[in-house]
């Protein structure tokens, strides 16, 4: 009986030295997001959790089996529009002759600039059994004035862990910059550096300010 006792009490206390497993976000909830980011209240990003959600958890294409999330404070319309000649014009390459060539270029998509001030923040999820797990990093595209970085739509560019901790921030011609963002997102310089290939969520189309 003692035995059986004591024996019950290291099982439960090599139970409670397990260690705890973080809780994966496997939900589409708000409440699984955390505001990672402390200060850099100049971007508002203190408190970026409860900025327009764009998203929810998305599978991203570009790394396989991570997630993303994104929410933006202001250019919410700019967003929606560029996001459906986005659509639109993938839907046309489909179908798209060469020889229509000159046509589709006639026709080029109207894409919309983004307000100064506008702050794009991308979450990123590593994935855990096809869900989204525990965040990896936030990266984050922040409109400045005119003249930040002219030719490069003015869009400072940032990098935190997920503790919040800032890897890096500037414009395109900072080094780690240029090779860390700016080399991809200069293939869309024609939808102002914005991929804009996510809508999931409904928002109204109402900025912050
Ligand atoms: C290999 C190419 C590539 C690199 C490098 C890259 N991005 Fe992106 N980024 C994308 C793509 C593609 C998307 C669209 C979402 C997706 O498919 O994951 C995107 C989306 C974003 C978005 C959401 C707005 C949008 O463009 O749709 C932000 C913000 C962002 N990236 C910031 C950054 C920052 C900051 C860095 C550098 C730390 C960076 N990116 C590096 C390709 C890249």
């Amino acid at each position: 009986m003692r035995h059986t006792f004591k024996l019950s009490l290291l099982v439960l206390s090599i139970g409670l030295y397990q260690p705890v497993a973080q809780a994966s976000c496997a939900a589409a909830a708000q409440e699984c997001r955390v505001n990672a980011i402390k200060g850099h209240e100049e971007l508002g990003l203190n408190n970026y959790v409860s900025w327009p959600w764009l998203t929810g958890y998305e599978a991203s294409g570009l790394h396989w089996n991570q997630f993303i999330s994104l929410s933006m404070n202001k250019g919410i319309k700019e967003y929606k529009h560029n996001y459906a000649l986005y659509l639109q014009s993938f839907l046309n390459d489909e179908d798209e002759d060469d020889e229509d060539e000159e046509e589709a270029e006639a026709a080029k998509p109207n894409y919309k600039t983004y307000p100064v001030g506008t702050t794009i923040v991308k979450e990123n999820y590593l994935s855990d059994q096809g869900k989204p797990g525990n965040l990896s990093s936030v990266t984050v595209m922040h409109k400045r004035e005119k003249g930040f970085d002219s030719g490069s739509g003015d869009w400072e560019y940032f990098q935190f862990g997920a503790d919040g901790q800032l890897f890096f921030r500037g414009g395109s011609k900072k080094l780690v910059v240029k090779h860390s963002c700016h080399s991809c997102h200069m293939n869309v310089a024609d939808r102002d550096f914005v991929f804009a290939t996510m809508l999931s969520v409904q928002t109204n189309d109402g900025d912050l300010e």
